[in-house]
């Protein structure tokens, strides 16, 4: 996606298209195909990243959003939309160290009743987290934070972990 200045006549700048009023399921089948519009033109991961945060952000309306890269064993944060957070999660803590090595996503209706929960925020009320694999491997996690009870289910993993086989297919080294 590359943006010119102004002063150049062609403005290449994508803008996300979302109607409010549809229901999750239908936020994220709007937003994959866009995701995938955006991210198929870059190879840099990073960059891609950077804007899948800024799309479910935008599309979904939560309040922390982002990326932990598994870096040396250890889950270390990337690019994201929200407040500060931590930087580094060893894979024995939290819920993105508990996905990371079930390998699985996990969906916390209450971050309280999570053992060993990061509350990175104390506005984090709910969470779900979902591991990026690559060859067997998780190369990263996504974590997505709501500031309500009960925030998210078996829709969201099911797009987020199709949003996760698009963005490791289009990487095939992580
Ligand atoms: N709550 C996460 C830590 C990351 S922050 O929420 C951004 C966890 O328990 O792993």
């Amino acid at each position: 996606m590359p943006c010119l200045g102004n002063e150049q006549k062609q403005i290449t700048m994508h803008e996300i298209t979302i109607d409010k009023a549809l229901s999750r399921a239908e936020i994220y089948e709007t937003l994959l195909p866009q995701i995938k519009t955006i991210i198929e033109g870059e190879q840099d991961l990073i960059a891609n990243l950077a804007n899948i945060t800024a799309i479910l952000a935008e599309g979904l309306g939560f309040f922390w959003v982002g990326f932990y890269r598994m870096i040396d064993g250890e889950l270390v944060l990337g690019p994201f939309q929200g407040p500060v957070a931590c930087t580094r999660i060893t894979l024995d803590r939290g819920v993105c160290g508990a996905s990371a090595t079930q390998k699985e996503t996990i969906v916390v209706p209450d971050v309280e009743q999570f053992p060993g929960h990061i509350a990175c925020s104390s506005r984090s009320k709910s969470e779900i987290v979902v591991p990026f694999i690559q060859d067997g491997k998780v190369k990263m996690v996504l974590d997505i934070d709501s500031e309500t009870l009960n925030s998210f289910d078996q829709t969201d993993a099911k797009y987020l972990e199709q949003l996760a086989e698009m963005v490791t297919n289009l990487h095939p080294n992580i």
